[in-house]
């Protein structure tokens, strides 16, 4: 969708920004580019809507050679989100979502509603912020505007540079995630600067590596985390490069172990006995339909009368299956859980222990293309955090 072809750019000055890169991205594909300051993400992300001229090499846009495309006709076909949000103070939030619509002649009621839905989809009501300046929203809420503002038009490729660049670390997250719900329903085909590695890997299907003005290495998070190309990448990506692979491998239903399950109307002296049989602690409780309700200790259950749901005890601990094992181990850190139950939309699947975490990380970094020694991984454990 995206092609660069020897694409090298050199400043009047004689700074050579992009030196020779080749690199492709695919039809729905996010594509990371991460880098120090100076390293030429920009530049990059420029030069795919003709903001910057390249002084060699061509790049393709859904197979067109660009420098032949009309750059006004270009720009409307390509999303930007730039590093400094860039809204019009003087306009509404509704205004400015509709820009796009409104230079592409759309009429101005198709151009507000199509405005208002995109509000909604980034997570403001526009019934409550549609008529607000953004010098009345948060930061982040700005940002989600310049989000909502690139996806106007509906462009099959968004450029986003630093779209999150300006917010507090907990917001960001809080960005990313939405961010990430909304590529899934949308697909647009992105490339996204960061000169964050964690919002890189996070987000990233491919991630490229910058140095300067070179890409270093070209590949998907998880393997760039596991098997870094070159010592610069190592380096950049960080000694705790274990650790963020965490947040790029997906709990899967094999790592997952099979507790003792009772269900609510089960009298607890079938409950203890079930309990009894595995030697369990603790059992998970489902409801008539399978899904969960929480759990019930032994102690619980042993010589009590009644039923389990009298001392089933709700689950705060829980996660969809896919969920990165970043967020299966910072949930059970701030549930002080020894576990945490994993659902298939609302069917109980198993639970994940701290062990099988473990063990699960273990399967994705030998499952790397690299094909690394199991020796030459550090991995480092929660006492050295
Ligand atoms: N108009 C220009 N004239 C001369 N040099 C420039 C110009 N624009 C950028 N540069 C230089 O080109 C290099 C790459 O700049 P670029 O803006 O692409 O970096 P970046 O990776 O986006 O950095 P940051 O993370 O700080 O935004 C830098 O050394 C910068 O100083
Ligand atoms: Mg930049």
């Amino acid at each position: 969708m995206i092609r660069f072809e020897h694409v090298t750019k050199r400043y009047a000055d004689g700074t050579t920004a992009v030196d020779d890169l080749s690199f492709e991205v695919s039809e729905g594909e996010l594509v990371t580019l991460v880098g120090p300051s100076g390293c030429g993400k920009t530049t990059t992300m420029k030069m795919v809507n003709r903001l910057i001229e390249p002084t060699s090499g061509r790049i393709l846009v859904d197979g067109e050679d660009i420098a032949e495309a009309d750059p006004v006709s270009l720009r409307r076909r390509i999303g930007y989100v730039i590093q400094q949000v860039g809204l019009f103070p003087h306009k509404t939030v509704l205004e400015n979502t509709s820009t796009v619509p409104h230079l592409l002649g759309w009429q101005r009621k198709k151009g507000r509603e199509r405005a208002a839905e995109l509000l909604d989809l980034v997570g403001l009501d526009p019934s409550v912020y549609g008529d607000r300046y953004p010098d009345q929203l948060s930061g982040g809420q700005r940002q989600r505007v310049g989000v909502a503002r690139a996806l106007a038009a509906d462009p099959p490729v968004l450029l986003m540079d630093e779209p999150f660049g300006a917010v507090d670390p907990v917001v960001r997250e809080h960005l990313q995630t939405e961010f990430l719900r909304l590529q899934s329903q949308v697909r647009k085909t992105v490339l996204f600067v960061t000169h964050d590695i964690e919002e890189a890997v996070r987000l990233g299907d491919r991630i490229a590596v910058y140095g300067s003005g070179r890409i270093e290495q070209f590949d998907t998070p998880a393997t760039v985390l596991g098997a870094p190309a070159t010592p610069y990448v190592a380096d950049f990506v960080g000694a705790d490069r274990g650790l963020k692979r965490l947040s790029v491998t997906p709990i899967e239903p094999g790592d997952l172990t099979q507790p003792p399950v009772v269900h609510l109307d089960d009298p607890l002296s079938k409950a203890a006995a079930r309990l009894a049989a595995d030697g369990a602690r603790w059992a998970v409780v489902l409801d008539d339909a399978e899904r969960l309700h929480g759990w019930i200790p032994a102690d619980a259950a042993d010589g009590a009368k009644g039923t389990v749901r009298d001392h089933a005890r709700r689950m705060e601990a829980w996660l969809p299956v896919g969920a990165p094992l970043k967020q299966a181990f910072s949930t059970m850190l701030q549930h002080d859980a020894g576990w945490i139950a994993v659902l298939d939309e609302d069917r109980f699947l198993g639970v994940l222990t701290p062990a099988r975490l473990h063990e699960a990380l273990r399967r994705s970094i030998d499952a790397d293309a690299g094909g690394i020694a199991r020796g030459d991984v550090q991995l480092q454990t929660v006492a050295d955090v």
